[in-house]
Protein backbone atom coordinates (compact mmCIF):
# COMPACT_ATOMS: atom_id res chain seq x y z
CA UNK A 1 0.00 0.00 0.00
CA UNK A 2 1.20 2.95 -0.84
CA UNK A 3 1.25 6.25 1.24
CA UNK A 4 1.13 8.50 -2.24
CA UNK A 5 0.86 12.23 -0.50
CA UNK A 6 4.22 11.75 1.99
CA UNK A 7 6.06 9.75 -0.62
CA UNK A 8 5.64 12.68 -2.61
CA UNK A 9 6.79 15.00 0.19
CA UNK A 10 9.87 12.82 0.75
CA UNK A 11 10.88 12.76 -3.24
CA UNK A 12 10.57 16.19 -3.84
CA UNK A 13 12.70 17.03 -0.66
CA UNK A 14 15.43 14.49 -1.37
CA UNK A 15 15.73 14.62 -5.32
CA UNK A 16 15.68 18.70 -5.11
CA UNK A 17 11.80 19.51 -6.32
CA UNK A 18 10.39 21.40 -2.89
CA UNK A 19 11.06 21.45 0.19
CA UNK A 20 10.06 23.81 3.71
CA UNK A 21 11.97 26.56 3.70
CA UNK A 22 14.16 28.29 6.11
CA UNK A 23 14.51 24.24 7.80
CA UNK A 24 17.75 25.32 9.29
CA UNK A 25 16.11 27.81 11.42
CA UNK A 26 13.50 25.07 12.80
CA UNK A 27 10.89 25.70 9.40
CA UNK A 28 7.97 28.03 9.76
CA UNK A 29 4.66 27.06 8.14
CA UNK A 30 3.37 28.53 4.76
CA UNK A 31 6.67 28.64 2.79
CA UNK A 32 8.10 26.19 0.77
CA UNK A 33 11.47 26.13 -1.59
CA UNK A 34 11.65 25.11 -5.46
CA UNK A 35 15.23 23.51 -5.07
CA UNK A 36 17.11 22.63 -8.43
CA UNK A 37 14.57 20.35 -9.99
CA UNK A 38 11.37 21.78 -8.67
CA UNK A 39 12.49 25.47 -10.18
CA UNK A 40 13.13 23.35 -13.55
CA UNK A 41 9.52 21.94 -13.69
CA UNK A 42 7.49 24.92 -12.44
CA UNK A 43 9.57 27.50 -14.73
CA UNK A 44 8.16 25.13 -17.95
CA UNK A 45 4.72 25.27 -16.51
CA UNK A 46 4.57 28.60 -16.24
CA UNK A 47 6.38 28.72 -20.47
CA UNK A 48 3.24 26.51 -21.12
CA UNK A 49 0.47 28.84 -19.92
CA UNK A 50 2.54 32.47 -20.89
CA UNK A 51 2.60 30.77 -24.78
CA UNK A 52 -0.90 29.22 -24.81
CA UNK A 53 -2.51 32.77 -23.77
CA UNK A 54 0.31 34.58 -26.48
CA UNK A 55 -1.75 32.36 -28.78
CA UNK A 56 -4.61 34.46 -27.79
CA UNK A 57 -2.57 37.33 -28.60
CA UNK A 58 -1.82 38.67 -24.44
CA UNK A 59 0.27 41.32 -22.96
CA UNK A 60 1.58 41.03 -19.84
CA UNK A 61 2.60 43.22 -17.29
CA UNK A 62 4.78 42.80 -14.24
CA UNK A 63 4.29 45.09 -11.23
CA UNK A 64 5.13 45.56 -7.27
CA UNK A 65 4.67 42.76 -4.88
CA UNK A 66 3.97 45.80 -2.46
CA UNK A 67 0.63 47.72 -3.55
CA UNK A 68 -0.30 50.90 -1.36
CA UNK A 69 -3.17 50.77 0.95
CA UNK A 70 -5.29 52.65 -1.46
CA UNK A 71 -5.40 50.20 -4.05
CA UNK A 72 -6.84 47.58 -1.79
CA UNK A 73 -9.07 50.27 0.05
CA UNK A 74 -11.12 50.18 -3.73
CA UNK A 75 -10.79 46.84 -4.29
CA UNK A 76 -12.82 46.05 -1.40
CA UNK A 77 -9.84 43.52 -0.12
CA UNK A 78 -9.37 45.32 3.22
CA UNK A 79 -13.15 45.13 3.80
CA UNK A 80 -13.70 41.85 2.88
CA UNK A 81 -10.79 40.04 2.21
CA UNK A 82 -11.17 38.05 5.10
CA UNK A 83 -11.63 34.29 6.39
CA UNK A 84 -13.95 33.43 9.66
CA UNK A 85 -11.31 32.34 12.60
CA UNK A 86 -11.42 31.35 15.76
CA UNK A 87 -9.05 31.13 18.61
CA UNK A 88 -9.02 28.43 21.50
CA UNK A 89 -8.64 30.53 24.71
CA UNK A 90 -7.29 28.04 26.65
CA UNK A 91 -4.64 26.34 24.41
CA UNK A 92 -4.22 29.81 21.89
CA UNK A 93 -4.25 27.08 18.76
CA UNK A 94 -5.88 29.48 16.00
CA UNK A 95 -8.50 27.72 13.17
CA UNK A 96 -10.59 28.81 9.76
CA UNK A 97 -14.01 28.36 11.53
CA UNK A 98 -14.50 25.70 8.80
CA UNK A 99 -12.25 23.23 10.83
CA UNK A 100 -13.80 24.00 14.08
CA UNK A 101 -17.36 22.42 12.55
CA UNK A 102 -16.13 19.80 10.53
CA UNK A 103 -14.09 19.31 14.09
CA UNK A 104 -17.50 19.19 15.52
CA UNK A 105 -19.43 17.66 13.10
CA UNK A 106 -21.86 20.89 12.25
CA UNK A 107 -22.97 20.82 8.83
CA UNK A 108 -23.50 24.52 8.65
CA UNK A 109 -22.42 26.87 7.27
CA UNK A 110 -22.76 30.83 8.45
CA UNK A 111 -23.12 33.36 6.08
CA UNK A 112 -21.16 35.79 8.10
CA UNK A 113 -19.45 36.60 11.44
CA UNK A 114 -22.61 37.00 13.63
CA UNK A 115 -23.96 33.90 12.76
CA UNK A 116 -20.62 31.88 13.34
CA UNK A 117 -20.63 33.44 16.91
CA UNK A 118 -24.18 31.93 17.28
CA UNK A 119 -23.15 28.81 16.03
CA UNK A 120 -20.39 28.60 18.38
CA UNK A 121 -22.56 29.09 21.30
CA UNK A 122 -26.00 27.11 20.20
CA UNK A 123 -23.45 23.52 19.36
CA UNK A 124 -21.14 24.26 21.96
CA UNK A 125 -18.47 24.23 19.66
CA UNK A 126 -14.96 22.67 20.77
CA UNK A 127 -11.20 22.92 19.90
CA UNK A 128 -10.16 20.01 17.34
CA UNK A 129 -6.51 20.55 19.85
CA UNK A 130 -7.65 20.43 23.64
CA UNK A 131 -11.62 20.36 23.59
CA UNK A 132 -12.21 23.86 25.25
CA UNK A 133 -15.11 26.03 24.30
CA UNK A 134 -14.35 27.85 21.31
CA UNK A 135 -15.27 31.25 22.59
CA UNK A 136 -13.70 33.68 20.17
CA UNK A 137 -15.07 33.49 16.91
CA UNK A 138 -13.68 36.69 14.53
CA UNK A 139 -12.61 38.30 10.64
CA UNK A 140 -9.46 37.78 9.91
CA UNK A 141 -8.01 40.05 6.78
CA UNK A 142 -5.62 37.59 4.81
CA UNK A 143 -3.75 40.60 4.12
CA UNK A 144 0.15 41.21 5.22
CA UNK A 145 0.83 44.87 6.01
CA UNK A 146 4.03 46.18 6.75
CA UNK A 147 4.73 47.99 9.61
CA UNK A 148 5.71 51.29 9.00
CA UNK A 149 3.76 52.71 6.39
CA UNK A 150 0.71 51.61 4.48
CA UNK A 151 1.74 49.08 1.92
CA UNK A 152 0.12 45.47 1.51
CA UNK A 153 1.99 42.85 -0.01
CA UNK A 154 -0.81 41.59 -2.95
CA UNK A 155 -3.21 38.58 -2.67
CA UNK A 156 -3.59 38.40 -5.91
CA UNK A 157 -1.81 40.10 -9.06
CA UNK A 158 -5.02 40.60 -10.70
CA UNK A 159 -4.69 44.62 -8.79
CA UNK A 160 -1.47 45.19 -10.62
CA UNK A 161 -3.48 44.54 -14.54
CA UNK A 162 -6.54 46.64 -13.43
CA UNK A 163 -4.79 49.97 -11.67
CA UNK A 164 -3.26 49.91 -15.56
CA UNK A 165 -6.18 49.00 -17.64
CA UNK A 166 -5.93 52.90 -19.74
CA UNK A 167 -2.21 52.36 -20.67
CA UNK A 168 -2.76 48.27 -21.45
CA UNK A 169 -5.90 49.63 -23.37
CA UNK A 170 -3.68 52.14 -25.14
CA UNK A 171 -1.02 50.04 -25.86
CA UNK A 172 -3.69 47.91 -27.64
CA UNK A 173 -5.18 50.18 -29.85
CA UNK A 174 -8.07 50.52 -28.03
CA UNK A 175 -9.53 47.50 -28.71
CA UNK A 176 -11.34 44.97 -26.81
CA UNK A 177 -11.02 42.42 -26.14
CA UNK A 178 -7.99 42.77 -24.19
CA UNK A 179 -6.17 39.48 -22.54
CA UNK A 180 -3.91 41.00 -20.01
CA UNK A 181 -2.12 38.88 -17.68
CA UNK A 182 0.93 38.73 -15.07
CA UNK A 183 3.00 36.55 -13.42
CA UNK A 184 4.24 36.52 -9.89
CA UNK A 185 3.42 36.14 -6.52
CA UNK A 186 0.65 36.20 -4.29
CA UNK A 187 0.89 36.53 -0.49
CA UNK A 188 -1.67 35.29 2.26
CA UNK A 189 -1.71 35.33 5.88
CA UNK A 190 -3.60 31.98 5.85
CA UNK A 191 -4.61 31.06 9.22
CA UNK A 192 -4.14 27.68 8.57
CA UNK A 193 -1.12 26.48 6.15
CA UNK A 194 -1.35 23.39 5.41
CA UNK A 195 -0.32 20.37 3.06
CA UNK A 196 2.92 21.65 1.89
CA UNK A 197 2.30 23.50 -1.52
CA UNK A 198 -1.76 23.56 -1.48
CA UNK A 199 -2.08 26.31 1.18
CA UNK A 200 1.14 28.83 1.27
CA UNK A 201 1.53 32.72 2.83
CA UNK A 202 3.75 33.06 -0.10
CA UNK A 203 2.59 31.18 -3.52
CA UNK A 204 3.14 31.71 -7.54
CA UNK A 205 0.12 32.93 -9.37
CA UNK A 206 -0.22 33.04 -13.16
CA UNK A 207 -3.59 35.07 -13.44
CA UNK A 208 -5.20 36.23 -16.88
CA UNK A 209 -7.61 39.24 -16.64
CA UNK A 210 -9.73 39.82 -19.72
CA UNK A 211 -11.56 42.88 -20.93
CA UNK A 212 -15.25 42.33 -22.55
CA UNK A 213 -17.28 44.86 -23.91
CA UNK A 214 -20.70 43.90 -21.52
CA UNK A 215 -22.69 44.14 -24.63
CA UNK A 216 -20.33 41.94 -26.44
CA UNK A 217 -19.35 38.91 -24.43
CA UNK A 218 -17.90 37.11 -27.43
CA UNK A 219 -13.95 35.68 -27.62
CA UNK A 220 -13.84 33.00 -29.68
CA UNK A 221 -15.77 30.02 -30.67
CA UNK A 222 -15.19 27.24 -28.83
CA UNK A 223 -13.99 23.93 -29.72
CA UNK A 224 -15.14 20.18 -29.69
CA UNK A 225 -12.56 18.94 -26.87
CA UNK A 226 -13.12 15.43 -24.40
CA UNK A 227 -15.85 15.60 -21.96
CA UNK A 228 -14.99 16.59 -18.38
CA UNK A 229 -16.84 16.29 -15.01
CA UNK A 230 -18.99 19.38 -14.33
CA UNK A 231 -20.68 20.55 -11.67
CA UNK A 232 -23.13 23.54 -11.27
CA UNK A 233 -24.29 24.82 -7.98
CA UNK A 234 -27.96 23.33 -8.76
CA UNK A 235 -26.37 20.35 -7.58
CA UNK A 236 -26.02 18.18 -10.99
CA UNK A 237 -23.61 16.72 -12.35
CA UNK A 238 -22.61 16.22 -15.94
CA UNK A 239 -20.19 14.52 -18.09
CA UNK A 240 -20.16 16.16 -21.11
CA UNK A 241 -17.94 18.98 -23.44
CA UNK A 242 -17.60 22.59 -22.13
CA UNK A 243 -18.90 23.34 -25.68
CA UNK A 244 -22.49 21.51 -24.43
CA UNK A 245 -22.31 22.56 -20.97
CA UNK A 246 -22.53 26.34 -22.87
CA UNK A 247 -24.86 25.16 -25.56
CA UNK A 248 -27.24 23.74 -23.03
CA UNK A 249 -26.27 26.78 -20.91
CA UNK A 250 -24.80 25.05 -17.61
CA UNK A 251 -22.15 27.76 -18.33
CA UNK A 252 -24.19 30.26 -19.36
CA UNK A 253 -21.79 32.91 -20.55
CA UNK A 254 -19.52 32.00 -23.68
CA UNK A 255 -16.78 34.65 -22.94
CA UNK A 256 -16.93 32.61 -19.65
CA UNK A 257 -17.07 29.22 -21.04
CA UNK A 258 -14.10 29.46 -23.82
CA UNK A 259 -11.82 30.43 -20.76
CA UNK A 260 -12.85 26.98 -18.89
CA UNK A 261 -12.22 25.08 -21.88
CA UNK A 262 -8.93 26.79 -22.39
CA UNK A 263 -7.80 25.70 -18.67
CA UNK A 264 -9.08 22.74 -18.92
CA UNK A 265 -7.02 22.12 -22.82
CA UNK A 266 -3.92 23.14 -20.58
CA UNK A 267 -4.16 21.51 -17.38
CA UNK A 268 -3.86 18.40 -20.05
CA UNK A 269 -1.46 19.55 -22.13
CA UNK A 270 0.67 19.72 -19.22
CA UNK A 271 -0.28 16.25 -17.82
CA UNK A 272 -3.41 16.64 -15.72
CA UNK A 273 -5.43 13.50 -16.02
CA UNK A 274 -9.50 14.53 -17.11
CA UNK A 275 -10.71 12.02 -15.11
CA UNK A 276 -9.11 13.27 -12.23
CA UNK A 277 -9.82 16.98 -13.20
CA UNK A 278 -13.34 18.39 -12.72
CA UNK A 279 -14.81 22.14 -12.78
CA UNK A 280 -17.30 22.69 -10.09
CA UNK A 281 -19.34 25.96 -9.90
CA UNK A 282 -19.36 28.12 -6.52
CA UNK A 283 -22.40 28.76 -4.55
CA UNK A 284 -23.53 32.92 -4.37
CA UNK A 285 -22.27 32.13 -0.31
CA UNK A 286 -19.05 30.68 -1.52
CA UNK A 287 -17.88 33.36 -4.03
CA UNK A 288 -15.13 35.96 -3.43
CA UNK A 289 -16.61 39.64 -2.75
CA UNK A 290 -15.92 40.31 -6.45
CA UNK A 291 -17.08 37.59 -8.42
CA UNK A 292 -20.83 37.42 -10.15
CA UNK A 293 -19.93 33.96 -10.76
CA UNK A 294 -17.20 31.71 -10.12
CA UNK A 295 -15.59 28.16 -11.50
CA UNK A 296 -13.05 26.03 -9.93
CA UNK A 297 -10.76 23.53 -11.58
CA UNK A 298 -10.56 21.19 -8.96
CA UNK A 299 -7.95 18.55 -9.10
CA UNK A 300 -7.65 14.90 -7.41
CA UNK A 301 -5.28 14.56 -4.78
CA UNK A 302 -5.06 11.30 -2.89
CA UNK A 303 -8.31 11.20 -2.34
CA UNK A 304 -9.70 15.05 -1.95
CA UNK A 305 -10.74 17.49 -4.41
CA UNK A 306 -8.42 20.52 -4.68
CA UNK A 307 -8.58 24.14 -6.33
CA UNK A 308 -6.22 24.34 -8.71
CA UNK A 309 -7.87 27.47 -11.05
CA UNK A 310 -10.06 29.77 -9.89
CA UNK A 311 -12.02 31.16 -13.06
CA UNK A 312 -14.43 34.15 -12.38
CA UNK A 313 -16.92 36.96 -13.61
CA UNK A 314 -15.68 39.82 -11.79
CA UNK A 315 -17.91 41.79 -14.05
CA UNK A 316 -16.94 45.69 -14.12
CA UNK A 317 -16.56 45.67 -10.39
CA UNK A 318 -12.91 46.23 -10.33
CA UNK A 319 -12.71 48.75 -12.62
CA UNK A 320 -15.72 50.47 -11.58
CA UNK A 321 -14.26 50.93 -8.18
CA UNK A 322 -10.86 52.07 -9.53
CA UNK A 323 -12.75 54.39 -11.72
CA UNK A 324 -14.28 55.63 -8.20
CA UNK A 325 -11.68 55.85 -6.36
CA UNK A 326 -8.62 57.10 -8.30
CA UNK A 327 -7.55 59.61 -10.34
CA UNK A 328 -8.25 57.86 -13.72
CA UNK A 329 -11.34 57.19 -15.87
CA UNK A 330 -11.71 53.28 -16.36
CA UNK A 331 -14.41 54.42 -19.04
CA UNK A 332 -14.11 53.78 -22.46
CA UNK A 333 -15.85 54.59 -25.10
CA UNK A 334 -17.43 52.42 -28.54
CA UNK A 335 -19.32 53.69 -30.87
CA UNK A 336 -20.61 56.18 -28.95
CA UNK A 337 -21.35 54.22 -26.35
CA UNK A 338 -19.33 55.37 -22.94
CA UNK A 339 -18.65 51.80 -21.17
CA UNK A 340 -16.49 50.16 -18.04
CA UNK A 341 -15.62 47.06 -19.50
CA UNK A 342 -16.39 43.33 -17.88
CA UNK A 343 -13.86 41.18 -16.70
CA UNK A 344 -13.19 37.38 -16.97
CA UNK A 345 -10.45 35.87 -14.46
CA UNK A 346 -8.95 32.25 -15.04
CA UNK A 347 -6.66 32.69 -12.57
CA UNK A 348 -3.92 29.64 -12.29
CA UNK A 349 -2.27 29.08 -8.75
CA UNK A 350 1.00 27.63 -9.94
CA UNK A 351 2.38 25.43 -6.72
CA UNK A 352 -1.20 23.14 -6.48
CA UNK A 353 -1.07 22.71 -10.14
CA UNK A 354 2.72 21.44 -9.50
CA UNK A 355 1.43 19.30 -6.58
CA UNK A 356 -1.73 17.90 -8.42
CA UNK A 357 0.49 16.90 -11.40
CA UNK A 358 3.03 15.25 -8.71
CA UNK A 359 0.50 13.21 -7.19
CA UNK A 360 -1.52 12.21 -10.52
CA UNK A 361 1.82 10.77 -12.06
CA UNK A 362 3.46 9.02 -9.19
CA UNK A 363 3.48 5.49 -9.10
CA UNK A 364 5.48 2.80 -7.88
CA UNK A 365 6.71 0.04 -10.06
CA UNK A 366 6.84 -3.61 -8.82
CA UNK A 367 6.34 -2.33 -5.24
CA UNK A 368 9.57 -1.02 -5.27
CA UNK A 369 10.82 1.95 -7.87
CA UNK A 370 9.20 4.99 -7.42
CA UNK A 371 8.50 6.92 -10.82
CA UNK A 372 7.18 10.27 -11.96
CA UNK A 373 5.48 9.71 -15.09
CA UNK A 374 6.16 13.63 -16.13
CA UNK A 375 4.86 14.89 -19.46
CA UNK A 376 7.74 15.73 -21.66
CA UNK A 377 7.23 19.21 -22.06
CA UNK A 378 6.97 19.89 -18.23
CA UNK A 379 10.20 17.20 -16.69
CA UNK A 380 13.16 18.99 -15.77
CA UNK A 381 14.73 16.67 -17.33
CA UNK A 382 14.04 15.30 -21.18
CA UNK A 383 16.89 12.92 -21.41
CA UNK A 384 20.00 11.54 -19.12
CA UNK A 385 23.36 10.40 -20.75
CA UNK A 386 25.50 7.98 -19.73
CA UNK A 387 28.35 5.61 -20.53
CA UNK A 388 27.65 2.10 -19.68
CA UNK A 389 30.45 2.24 -17.01
CA UNK A 390 33.23 4.30 -15.57
CA UNK A 391 35.65 3.74 -18.54
CA UNK A 392 37.51 6.53 -20.13
CA UNK A 393 36.60 5.62 -23.65
CA UNK A 394 33.03 5.28 -22.88
CA UNK A 395 33.02 8.28 -20.52
CA UNK A 396 34.75 10.46 -23.34
CA UNK A 397 31.77 9.39 -25.56
CA UNK A 398 29.18 9.78 -23.44
CA UNK A 399 30.31 13.05 -22.78
CA UNK A 400 30.73 14.20 -26.28
CA UNK A 401 27.29 12.60 -27.09
CA UNK A 402 25.84 15.01 -23.99
CA UNK A 403 27.31 18.22 -25.30
CA UNK A 404 26.04 17.35 -28.42
CA UNK A 405 22.34 17.44 -27.72
CA UNK A 406 22.83 19.91 -25.35
CA UNK A 407 23.68 22.47 -28.85
CA UNK A 408 19.85 20.89 -29.10
CA UNK A 409 17.99 20.97 -26.17
CA UNK A 410 19.56 22.36 -22.38
CA UNK A 411 17.68 19.34 -20.42
CA UNK A 412 19.88 17.21 -20.81
CA UNK A 413 21.51 15.57 -17.93
CA UNK A 414 24.39 14.14 -17.61
CA UNK A 415 25.21 10.85 -14.87
CA UNK A 416 28.26 8.19 -14.44
CA UNK A 417 27.64 7.28 -11.00
CA UNK A 418 26.43 3.93 -9.79
CA UNK A 419 25.28 0.40 -11.39
CA UNK A 420 23.41 1.34 -14.91
CA UNK A 421 20.04 -0.28 -12.96
CA UNK A 422 20.34 2.64 -10.02
CA UNK A 423 20.80 5.27 -12.89
CA UNK A 424 17.75 4.52 -14.66
CA UNK A 425 15.65 4.31 -10.93
CA UNK A 426 17.33 8.03 -10.25
CA UNK A 427 15.42 9.50 -13.52
CA UNK A 428 12.40 7.35 -13.29
CA UNK A 429 11.78 8.95 -10.19
CA UNK A 430 12.10 12.41 -11.46
CA UNK A 431 10.30 12.45 -14.22
CA UNK A 432 13.18 11.62 -17.36
CA UNK A 433 11.52 10.58 -20.16
CA UNK A 434 14.48 9.15 -21.53
CA UNK A 435 17.78 7.56 -21.05
CA UNK A 436 20.47 7.06 -23.40
CA UNK A 437 23.73 4.73 -22.90
CA UNK A 438 26.86 4.59 -24.37
CA UNK A 439 28.33 1.24 -24.19
CA UNK A 440 31.39 -0.36 -25.98
CA UNK A 441 28.94 -1.05 -29.31
CA UNK A 442 29.11 2.35 -29.43
CA UNK A 443 32.24 2.53 -30.36
CA UNK A 444 31.77 -0.12 -33.27
CA UNK A 445 28.49 1.09 -34.86
CA UNK A 446 28.10 4.46 -33.50
CA UNK A 447 24.65 3.38 -31.88
CA UNK A 448 23.74 3.90 -27.76
CA UNK A 449 20.72 2.27 -25.89
CA UNK A 450 17.68 4.25 -25.65
CA UNK A 451 15.03 3.39 -22.29
CA UNK A 452 12.05 4.57 -22.45
CA UNK A 453 10.97 5.25 -18.88
CA UNK A 454 7.07 4.31 -19.40
CA UNK A 455 7.57 0.97 -21.07
CA UNK A 456 11.22 0.53 -19.76
CA UNK A 457 11.59 -0.73 -23.36
CA UNK A 458 15.22 -0.44 -24.72
CA UNK A 459 16.12 0.19 -28.32
CA UNK A 460 19.30 0.56 -30.20
CA UNK A 461 19.42 3.68 -31.84
CA UNK A 462 22.29 5.72 -34.42
CA UNK A 463 23.47 8.76 -32.72
CA UNK A 464 23.18 10.20 -36.10
CA UNK A 465 19.38 9.37 -35.99
CA UNK A 466 19.60 11.22 -32.51
CA UNK A 467 21.25 14.32 -33.63
CA UNK A 468 18.99 14.66 -36.99
CA UNK A 469 17.48 17.65 -37.86
CA UNK A 470 14.15 16.16 -35.77
CA UNK A 471 15.79 17.64 -33.01
CA UNK A 472 15.24 14.62 -30.44
CA UNK A 473 11.58 13.95 -32.03
CA UNK A 474 12.67 10.43 -33.76
CA UNK A 475 13.39 8.93 -29.77
N1 LIG B 1 -7.33 36.78 -8.50
C1 LIG B 1 -8.21 35.74 -8.12
C2 LIG B 1 -7.66 34.85 -7.11
O1 LIG B 1 -6.62 35.09 -6.53
P1 LIG B 1 -8.17 32.62 -5.89
O2 LIG B 1 -9.18 31.55 -6.21
O3 LIG B 1 -8.16 33.16 -4.51
O4 LIG B 1 -8.42 33.74 -6.96
C3 LIG B 1 -6.41 31.57 -7.49
O5 LIG B 1 -6.72 32.09 -6.22
C4 LIG B 1 -5.54 30.35 -7.36
O6 LIG B 1 -4.38 30.66 -6.58
C5 LIG B 1 -6.21 29.20 -6.62
O7 LIG B 1 -6.95 28.40 -7.51
C6 LIG B 1 -5.04 28.45 -6.04
O8 LIG B 1 -4.51 27.54 -6.99
C7 LIG B 1 -4.01 29.53 -5.82
N2 LIG B 1 -3.96 29.89 -4.38
C8 LIG B 1 -4.76 30.74 -3.71
N3 LIG B 1 -4.41 30.83 -2.42
C9 LIG B 1 -3.33 30.02 -2.28
C10 LIG B 1 -2.49 29.66 -1.18
N4 LIG B 1 -2.67 30.20 0.03
N5 LIG B 1 -1.47 28.78 -1.39
C11 LIG B 1 -1.28 28.25 -2.60
N6 LIG B 1 -2.03 28.55 -3.69
C12 LIG B 1 -3.05 29.42 -3.53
Amino acid sequence: MINMYSDIIEIAKRRGIFWPSFSIYGGFSGFYDYGPLGTLLKDNIIKIWKESYLNDDAVFVDTPNLTPEPVFKASGHIARFSDMAAECKNCKSKFKFETILVYNNVNKMPKNIDEAVELAKEFKLKCPVCDSLIDNVYNFNLMFKTENNDLYLRPETAQGIFVNFKLLYNYNRNKLPLIGGQIGKGFRNEIAPRQSLIRLKEFNQCEIEAFFDPDNLYFKDLYEYKKINLKPNDGNEYYITVKEAAERDIISNKAFAYFVLKTQYILENIGMNNERLRFRQHSPDERAHYAADSWDAEALIDNDWFEIVGIANRTDFDLKTHDENSNESMKIKIDNREIIPYVIEPSYGIDRIILALLSQSYYERNNKFKVLKLNYNIAPYHIAVFPLMRKDELKAQALKLYNAMKKVDKYIYYDETGSIGKRYARQDEIGTPYCITVDYRTMEDNTVTVRYRDTMEQRRMEIDEILSENGFKNL
